[in-house]
């Protein structure tokens, strides 16, 4: 397959591919915080837009949430039919003041564009619409039959998705599933993600008395909510480092020798990464390295804390209240609802006297693995090779993309993770970024897969 025509189209329009995602950037759609619900709604119908100038039958659906948006080509019922998640949904800002140019007022600095969802996952989910757009401007439309799932809530759990893919089953139907929301190995190691973890969130509030007291007058008969919480927290792991909630391990599937070898043969420079996170010494389960800690084993994280007084100065007092965010990263065969409640039951039996709790379940979605020897994985391999130069390896990854899981147990597909970025583009934190040379890679791998899963292709 030539592709001339479509390479071209890159070619000459990337300038204006990096305008528009530089338009998409500028709108603050941060799920997480309910002052932006009108810019939500303005990302989605950006998005939107996209789809409608170039001939997409296009929905926006809501159940009072931000509106996923629903994309259909299809050129051919005969033709294979491909599925592409995004989201449009950024993680908030702060702290802002670590910013180098401000997150909603994207800049290009040394290749590389700055902007809260930069990376993840405005631009690598755009790589696929503009590869659309190149297929449909130099040959009259798209290859396959392409079918667009974007939405605005996947950086909180993606609320609604289940219910949407449980409504519209049938319109989902497709013969694979395709995500760019994932990373490259390193620097050019270009990477298909065959496994993520899975996640749960929950947060947990133990109540001391009714309102704040002087801790001289007070201290000592009453009960402490703060130290009591820190004690509980403090019971979270063992001294080597594992989660001591009863039954965490039960269903947790070992790494086979053949994965062990590979994780083992990938390059990885141990001082490079400690520089990456700022840390003075790796971490972890004993027994286990770096990438298996991250890619194949599970974990509890504090995520935030807070109780009492938090202001300058000290504050004299036993607080009311004090509360834990925490989530749970999973992997086969572990199951997010069955450790959820586990995680409830040990901070129950382990509530102090004097204290009274309250345990809330956030989101949770299960642990993936995708098959690694199917076509599809070989036409994204060449694909990638098309554009990158080099065949992906392939990777596990600890992050989670809920609506994996949602895609293989109800339209019954493999997901082809597809990442363009890097690890290193900062994603969820201060100065995220992406290359322009991997979002214009990503374009051109993109026109590559879309070509090599077309009827025409010559492969399978
Ligand atoms: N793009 C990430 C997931 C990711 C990043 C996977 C890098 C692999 C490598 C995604 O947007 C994300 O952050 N997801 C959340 C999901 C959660 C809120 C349910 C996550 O993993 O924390
Ligand atoms: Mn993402």
């Amino acid at each position: 397959m030539r592709l001339e025509k479509q390479l071209a189209y890159l070619d000459t329009h990337f300038d204006l591919f990096l305008n528009d995602l530089t338009q998409l950037l500028r709108i603050k759609t941060v799920s997480a915080q309910p002052v932006h619900a009108a810019d939500m709604v303005a990302g989605a119908n950006w998005v939107a837009d996209q789809f409608r100038s170039l001939g997409f039958l296009v929905e926006l659906s809501s159940s009072g949430g931000p509106p996923i948006v629903f994309a259909q080509k299809l050129p051919n019922p005969a033709w294979p039919t491909v599925l592409v998640y995004g989201h449009y949904d950024v993680q908030p800002p702060e702290p802002l003041e670590l910013w180098h140019s401000p997150p909603f007022d994207p800049e290009i600095r040394d290749g590389k564009i700055y902007a809260r969802g930069a990376t993840d996952d405005k631009g690598q989910m755009l790589t696929h619409i503009k590869a659309a757009e190149a297929w449909i401007r130099s040959t009259g439309d798209v290859p396959v039959n392409l079918k667009f799932v974007i939405e605005g809530e996947e950086e909180v759990g993606s609320r609604q998705i289940t219910d949407f893919f449980r409504n519209r089953q049938s319109d989902l139907a497709c013969d694979v599933a395709v995500i760019s929301d994932t990373s490259q190995y390193a620097i050019g190691i270009p990477a298909i993600t065959y496994g993520l973890r899975g996640i749960f969130a929950a947060e947990v509030t133990f109540f001391g008395p009714s309102h704040d007291l002087h801790s001289g007058i007070y201290g000592g008969a009453v009960a402490n909510p703060v130290t009591g919480l820190a004690r509980v927290l403090g019971q979270l792991h063992d001294a080597s480092g594992r989660v001591a909630v009863p039954g965490f391990y039960d269903r947790v599937r070992e790494l086979t020798v053949a994965e062990r070898a590979e994780f083992g043969s990938l390059p990885f420079d141990e001082q490079a990464f400690l520089d990456d996170v700022g840390s003075i010494s790796l971490f972890g389960e004993a027994g286990f390295s770096t990438l298996e800690r991250k890619w194949a084993r599970p974990t509890c994280e504090i995520n935030g804390l807070f109780g009492g007084y938090t202001g300058p100065g000290p504050k004299t007092i036993v607080p009311a209240q004090a509360t834990a965010k925490i989530t749970c990263r999973l992997v086969p065969d572990q199951n997010s609802g069955e450790l959820t409640a586990a995680l409830q039951a040990f901070f129950e039996e382990r509530l102090p006297p004097g204290l009274r709790m309250e345990f809330r379940a956030d989101h949770g979605c299960d642990p993936m693995l995708t098959d690694t020897e199917s076509p599809y994985m070989e036409a994204a391999s060449q694909a990638i090779e098309r554009a990158f130069g080099r065949r992906p390896v392939l990777i596990r990854e600890g992050g989670s993309i809920p609506v994996v899981a949602t895609i293989k147990e109800l339209l019954g597909v493999d997901t082809l993770l597809l990442g363009w970025g890097q690890n290193t583009d900062n994603l969820h934190s201060p100065n995220e970024h992406f290359r322009v040379d991997d979002y214009r890679r990503g374009i051109a791998a993109s026109i590559a897969l879309m070509g090599l899963l077309s009827p025409d292709s010559g492969m399978k």
